[in-house]
C-alpha cells in the first residue's frame, strides 16, 4: 500500500525550498543595507581594538531590516574576534520575551555560563553576578560584551530604565538598542541619559525597486527556476512599498502567492496570486486578531456586525441593547462597554465618530465597522 505522505510529496511544488522565505531566516547578503551595517561596524571595531564601543541605537519602521542587520554584524565581529583571540562577546536580547531588568540580566548571565535563576534573587544579587563575570580574569585580559537589546521599548514602558542604568554602569557592555519609535527615549530619566551617549543609526523604509533586488535573491534560492511570472516580484515589491517598504510583507506576499499556486497545482504562480495573497494575509491577520479577544469582547463585535447588516446607526445605547441580546445574559455593565469601545478603536476594528444632534440634544458617539463584514463573520463564528 502507497503511504499517504509519498502521495502528498509526489504532488510536486513551486517551491525548492520554502525555510530561505521564513522569517527567521537570516541571509548572509542585505541588499541596500551596506551603509547601516558599516555604521554599526565603524562603532564595533573598537572591540577589535580592545576598547568598549559606543553604544548605538538603531531606528526604524517594521519590516526594514533592524533585527536582521543587527544579527548579521554580531556574526561578522564574532568571526573577526575569533581569528584574533580576544575575548569579545554579542549577545541578543529580544525584549519582548524578557521584559524586566531582572529576566535580562539573568538571562545574560545564563548566557554566559551562570546559573541563575529566573526569580527569588534579589535584583542586587544578579547584577552582581553579571558584574562578576565582566571583571578581569586573573590575567588582566578583559571581556568585552556587546548587549543587543531588540525592540527595547517594550522593556522600558514595562519596567522603566533601570536596564540601562545597570549596563551602563557595568564596566566593558556595549549597548545596541532596537526601536520601531524615534521617540523612545522618552522613557529614559535625565540621570540614565547622561551616561547613554548613544550614536543614532536610521533604517529608512525599502522603495519598490529596492524590495525588488531583495525578492529576486530569496526567491533564488526558494523558487524552482522558471516558475515565477514576470509580474510577481514588480507586484509583491509595490504593494509592500506602499506598505511602508515592509520586508517582512514583500516575503510574506511572496511566500503565499507560491503557496496559492501549490494549493491550485500550478506550475507557475502568476501575478493574480498575490492579489488573492494579500486578501488571504489580511484575513488571517484580522481573524488572529479577533479570535484571541476575551469572550464578552467578541460579543460586543457580533452586537456591532448585526447592526451593520441591518444598515442601523449604531449608538451606544442601541450597541447595549443589542449586545444584551447577543450576549444573553452574561453581560458586563454598560459603563464596561465603553472600554471595549475604545479597545477595538485602537485595534482598528472599528472607528467612532462624534456628531452633534443639534442645540440642546447633546452629542453622540457613531460606530462603524472597519473591517470586510465577510472576515468579521468568518472570524466570530469558527469559534
Ligand atoms: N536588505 C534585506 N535583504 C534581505 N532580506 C531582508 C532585508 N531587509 C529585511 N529583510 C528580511 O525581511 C524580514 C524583516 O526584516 P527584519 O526582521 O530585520 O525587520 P525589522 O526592521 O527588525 O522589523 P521589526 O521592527 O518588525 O522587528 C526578515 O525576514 C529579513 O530577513
Ligand atoms: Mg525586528
Amino acid at each position: 500500500m502507497t503511504n499517504i505522505f509519498d502521495n502528498l510529496a509526489d504532488k510536486g511544488s513551486v517551491f525548492k525550498d520554502k525555510q530561505y522565505l521564513d522569517h527567521r531566516f537570516l541571509p548572509d547578503n542585505l541588499p541596500h543595507r551596506k551603509d547601516q551595517i558599516t555604521g554599526i561596524a565603524k562603532y564595533w571595531i573598537e572591540a577589535l581594538n580592545n576598547v568598549t564601543p559606543s553604544d548605538v541605537t538603531i531606528y526604524g519602521k517594521t519590516g526594514t531590516g533592524k533585527t536582521a542587520a543587527a544579527k548579521f554584524a554580531m556574526k561578522q565581529l564574532e568571526e573577526a574576534a575569533s581569528n584574533k583571540e580576544l575575548r569579545i562577546r554579542t549577545e541578543y536580547i529580544r525584549c519582548t520575551d524578557y521584559t524586566t531588568e531582572y529576566q535580562v540580566i539573568a538571562k545574560l548571565c545564563q548566557q554566559m555560563g551562570r546559573d541563575v535563576p529566573y526569580r527569588g534573587w534579589t535584583k542586587a544579587e544578579v547584577v552582581n553576578t553579571f558584574r562578576d563575570i565582566l571583571k578581569s580574569n586573573l590575567y588582566g585580559n578583559k571581556m568585552i560584551l556587546i548587549v543587543v537589546l531588540d525592540e527595547i521599548d517594550i522593556l522600558l514602558k514595562n519596567d522603566g530604565d533601570g536596564i540601562l542604568y545597570t549596563l551602563t554602569r557595568t564596566d566593558n557592555v556595549s549597548i545596541l538598542s532596537i526601536s520601531n519609535y524615534v521617540d523612545f527615549k522618552k522613557f529614559i530619566k535625565s540621570r540614565v541619559m547622561s551616561s547613554f551617549r548613544d550614536r543614532e543609526i536610521v533604517f529608512p523604509p525599502y522603495g519598490a525597486q529596492q524590495l525588488v533586488d531583495i525578492l529576486e535573491e530569496r526567491s533564488r534560492l526558494s523558487f524552482n527556476l522558471e516558475t515565477l511570472t514576470n509580474d510577481v516580484i514588480p507586484l509583491c515589491a509595490a504593494m509592500a512599498a506602499k506598505e511602508e517598504g515592509d520586508a517582512r510583507y514583500a516575503l510574506d506576499l511572496l511566500r503565499t502567492a507560491g503557496e496559492i499556486a501549490d494549493e491550485k497545482e500550478s506550475k507557475l504562480v502568476h501575478g493574480e496570486y498575490v492579489r488573492e495573497a494579500k486578501d488571504k494575509i489580511e484575513h488571517n491577520k484580522i481573524t488572529d486578531l479577533i479570535t484571541t479577544l476575551p469572550a464578552q469582547q467578541q460579543r460586543v463585535l457580533e452586537a456591532i456586525l448585526n447592526l451593520t447588516q441591518e444598515k442601523e446607526e449604531i449608538t451606544s445605547g442601541k450597541l447595549y441593547d443589542t449586545y444584551k441580546e447577543v450576549s444573553k445574559g452574561d453581560t458586563v455593565s454598560y459603563r464596561r462597554i465603553f472600554d471595549f469601545i475604545n479597545e477595538l478603536e485602537m485595534l482598528g476594528i472599528i472607528s467612532t465618530n462624534t456628531i452633534s444632534r443639534g442645540r440642546g440634544r447633546g452629542r453622540t458617539n457613531i460606530i462603524s465597522l472597519q473591517c470586510d463584514n465577510e472576515i468579521l463573520e468568518d472570524a466570530l463564528y469558527s469559534i
